[in-house]
């Protein structure tokens, strides 16, 4: 077993979260100096621009005390305009990595940053948390990306090692995580689903390819893509789908047949007004419902879609609040969509039949949900979030939301995994950069 930081600790980092929870509110916050991204963005009033911002600056990192007062100190309008244009180089619209949108300008957000940041500081949170047994499994390479988890049928751990190049599988029973090489080099994997063979479905990102891997022949097998995808999404027939991350004209999701080894791609109705300047609607997710049906959504579009690929009918549905930053959403048993809309901060259902949208807002302000998995068998939600360390359990039976608090501050968690035989959570923390090692966590609710 390897553990960067805590290779002196024989087992994994155990933290037990029941001493924590007593009746009532608890100060959600008690051992931490610094307050989470959630309650810098809390400070920042509520609107249109606010949403923008979230889409495009916390991408990537959060917005924490290292990105609000380093060190202590404030940054000045001429130190936000400087790294708002830096950032831009990263990421703008016109970059090869351009998930920034185009509006996105130095010199205004950083008058707006300072005039809403000058002066102040996070309030404490409080909340009542549920109880868990929380787990964390350092990555080998402290640095890396885990973006993806998925689960296998023995309840063994995929893991994408999106900047080390590697996909890893962890055995929870032995805390031991193995590598499994990838058929490309730097080929950046950044998402994995694992089919009824057991067969890995892992998107690489860089290299552009759809990668299948047979864990009883070690074998791998790839498909050319033609373009960076950025979600996969297994249907019934075995088609393994995907999205073009940055495709806007025309926008594509696309489909491996393993049978015939064909890639067949299909346009989606183009943004009304996205589709033909820089800084595009960023296909996001994209999952099968168990009728058959495709569906999609956009970060930046705030659209999702559906596709019947018998009659190649696209419908497509703006989401109720303006620039709410659907991330990754999941299909229940009923065909139900929920969808984590990132920077309204709400939990949003829609169901196909009615065409209607619900929003539940999250009990704690600017949390980000970012990824939401439905958990089949007890008919419950796991939500992730991006800001606050928190992750929730939601009911669509009572719509009461439990929050459980994860042991890492800094945790992004940009997916995770419901294991359907232990109803245990997979978390994946994917910070760049990252405040803490590189980890994922097992969450055990009680
Ligand atoms: C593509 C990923 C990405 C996005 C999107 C992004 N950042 Fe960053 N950011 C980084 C990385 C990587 C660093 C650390 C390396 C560095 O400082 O250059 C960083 C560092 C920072 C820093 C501290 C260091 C510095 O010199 O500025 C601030 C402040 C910051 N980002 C603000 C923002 C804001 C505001 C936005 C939205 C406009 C944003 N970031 C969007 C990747 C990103």
């Amino acid at each position: 077993m390897r553990h960067g930081r805590l290779a002196l600790l024989p087992l994994p980092v155990l933290v037990i979260l029941g001493g924590l929870v007593l009746l009532g509110a608890v100060p959600l916050r008690a051992q931490s100096a610094a307050p989470p991204s959630s309650a810098w963005l809390a400070l920042l009033p509520d609107g249109v621009v606010k949403r923008q911002f979230i889409i495009d600056c916390t991408n990537c990192h959060q917005f924490d005390t290292l990105v609000t007062i380093p060190g202590g100190r404030e940054r000045s309008r001429e130190e936000w305009a400087a790294s708002v244009t830096k950032m831009l180089g990263y990421a703008g619209a016109t970059t090869g990595f351009p998930i920034i949108s185009a509006g996105r300008d130095p010199d205004s957000t950083a008058a707006w940053l300072v005039r809403h940041l000058a002066g102040r500081r996070p309030a404490p949170l409080t909340l009542p948390l549920g109880q868990a047994e929380i787990t964390e499994y350092e990555m080998p390479v402290p640095t890396d990306l885990p973006h993806d988890v998925a689960v296998d049928s023995a309840g063994q751990v995929l893991i994408t090692g999106m900047f080390s190049h590697v996909m890893y599988r962890l055995d929870p029973r032995t805390g031991e995580m193995s590598r499994v090489e990838l058929p490309a080099p730097r080929g950046g994997p950044r998402a994995v689903e694992v089919d009824r063979q057991g067969q890995w479905w892992v998107l690489l990102g860089n290299a552009g390819l759809m990668a299948r891997y047979a864990p009883a022949s070690g074998r791998w097998s790839t498909w050319p893509m033609g373009m960076y995808p950025h979600s996969v999404a297994l249907d019934a027939d075995g088609g393994a789908w995907f999205n073009g991350h940055f495709t806007r004209d025309p926008e594509q999701i696309g489909v491996v047949d393993p049978a015939t080894g064909r890639v067949e791609t299909f346009p989606v109705p183009a943004h009304p007004t996205l589709a033909r300047t820089p800084g595009g609607p960023i296909p996001y997710e994209i999952r099968a419902a168990p009728d058959g049906t495709l569906w999609g959504g956009e970060l930046q579009g705030n659209r999702i879609f559906s596709f019947q690929r018998a009659t190649r009918r696209f419908e497509t549905h703006d989401l109720p609040t303006p620039m709410s930053g659907p991330r990754r959403f999941d299909i229940d048993g009923t065909g139900t969509l929920w969808i984590p809309a990132y920077s309204a901060n709400l939990l949003v259902r829609f169901d196909p039949s009615s065409r209607r949208f619900t929003e539940f807002p999250l009990p704690v302000r600017d949390a980000l949900p970012y990824v939401v998995r439905v958990d089949h068998r007890r008919e419950v939600l796991w939500i992730g979030t991006a800001g606050a360390d928190l992750v929730f359990r939601f009911d669509p039976r009572t719509l009461a939301f439990t929050a459980y608090r994860l042991p890492s501050a800094g945790a992004l968690v940009r997916h995770l995994a419901v294991d359907p035989a232990s109803g245990d959570v997979w978390l994946a923390y994917g910070a760049s950069p990252g405040r803490i090692t590189a980890r994922v966590a097992r969450l055990r609710a009680r």
